[in-house]
């Protein structure tokens, strides 16, 4: 028998309804859609508009829609994590909520944090419980509400975000399928580029702080974009070298979304062809960690068993790297 890997086993997203277009934000900022398309690639976002709704409303409705999609009784999951960088409070552990929420009564669950690489590395954790054999049934979920942590006054960044849910199921595979390798990295140069200054441990809220907007997300683009592009294309390119795979040998790219640039540079580095590289960057943005599973759900009725996926990420912190997937089933049986 071969050796037991995790593999993705069903997938389920949510997007909340309200369309932040880019002739929206003209009337907010000084920005214009052809600015923000040709330097990102993104037309529109969704923005989480319900009352007292945030993060763990999203990562339920994308559990649930899972659960629909499979008729998975919730009481088989093991273990959820969700990793998100804007978790509803600071200390309550969104994956708790999604739970109680989901009524999965036997399982436990919390989250992780990496910023846009938060599902990348979500997807090591969650195989490493299954490789080992402990848990057969984990549910990752990448959920973001960027919206709350964004300066609708900011045009370097209020272009850029977005908010939405993506989630995966994960289970043992022994037929050659599943997670099969990873290269991860991070450097905490990235803290001085990209990130939010107040409200964690270093610098408590104040109404300082307040009043000097230290609570939105700030970013030095042209530096995050060079990091980006150099350091997940390499990532890209270890993987397919590791494991002895020419461009012909890989079926898709699933990248994180942060912008059509960056993709395209990374796919040119992996010598793959447009068709191969999967985007949705222009009807959601940048999701930060929902960016994958969303992926993953759009284009869920191409993958076919077997087929090599390269995913990728590039996030704040700095942390980012690339894995292999073989899809584990034909999506449209
Ligand atoms: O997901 C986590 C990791 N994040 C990333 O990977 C993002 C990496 N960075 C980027 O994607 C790009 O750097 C941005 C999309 C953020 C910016 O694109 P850029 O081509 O690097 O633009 P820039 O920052 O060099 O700005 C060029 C010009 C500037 O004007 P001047 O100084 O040349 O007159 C900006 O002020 O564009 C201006 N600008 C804008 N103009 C219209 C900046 N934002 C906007 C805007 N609309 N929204």
């Amino acid at each position: 028998m071969l050796k037991t890997r995790a593999a993705i086993t069903a997938v389920g997203a949510y997007l909340p309804e309200t369309i932040l277009d880019n002739k929206t934000l003209e009337t907010m900022v000084d920005t214009n859609d052809e600015w923000i398309v040709t330097r990102t690639g993104i037309k529109e976002r969704r923005i989480l508009k319900e009352p007292n709704k945030a993060t763990a409303f999203m990562a339920t409705k994308a559990a649930e829609n899972l659960l629909h999609k499979t008729g998975l009784d919730p009481k088989e999951i093991d273990l959820i994590i969700v990793a998100t960088a804007t978790p509803d409070m600071p200390v309550v552990a969104t994956a708790a909520q999604v739970i109680t929420a989901i009524g999965a009564t036997k399982a436990f669950g919390y989250d992780l944090e990496a910023a846009c690489s938060g599902f990348l590395y979500g997807l090591s954790t969650a195989s490493a419980y299954i490789e080992s054999g402990r848990y057969t049934k984990v549910l990752l979920i990448g959920a973001d509400m960027m919206s709350s942590i964004v300066n609708y006054e900011d045009r370097t960044t209020c272009v850029l975000f977005g908010d939405g849910a993506g989630a995966v199921l994960l289970e043992p595979n022994n037929d050659g399928n599943g997670y099969l390798d990873e290269y991860l990295r991070s450097d905490g140069v990235g803290k001085n580029h990209l990130g939010i200054e107040a409200g964690g441990s270093v610098m408590p809220p104040t109404a300082q702080t307040v009043a000097e907007k230290k609570h939105y997300i700030y970013q030095d683009g042209q530096v995050v974009f060079k990091f980006a592009v150099t350091h997940m294309a390499d990532a890209a390119e270890q993987i397919m070298l590791r494991n002895e795979l020419t461009n012909k040998d890989v079926q898709y790219l699933v990248s994180h979304q942060a912008n059509k640039r960056i993709i395209d540079a990374t796919a040119r580095r992996m010598g793959i062809v447009e068709e191969k590289v999967l985007m949705n960057i222009e009807r959601y943005g940048n999701t930060t960690a929902a960016t994958i599973p969303l992926l993953l759900n759009d284009y869920e009725d191409l993958f076919k068993k077997g087929d090599n996926i390269v995913v990728s990420a590039f996030g704040a912190g700095f942390t980012w790297g690339a894995a292999l997937l073989k899809w584990a089933y034909n999506s449209k049986d």
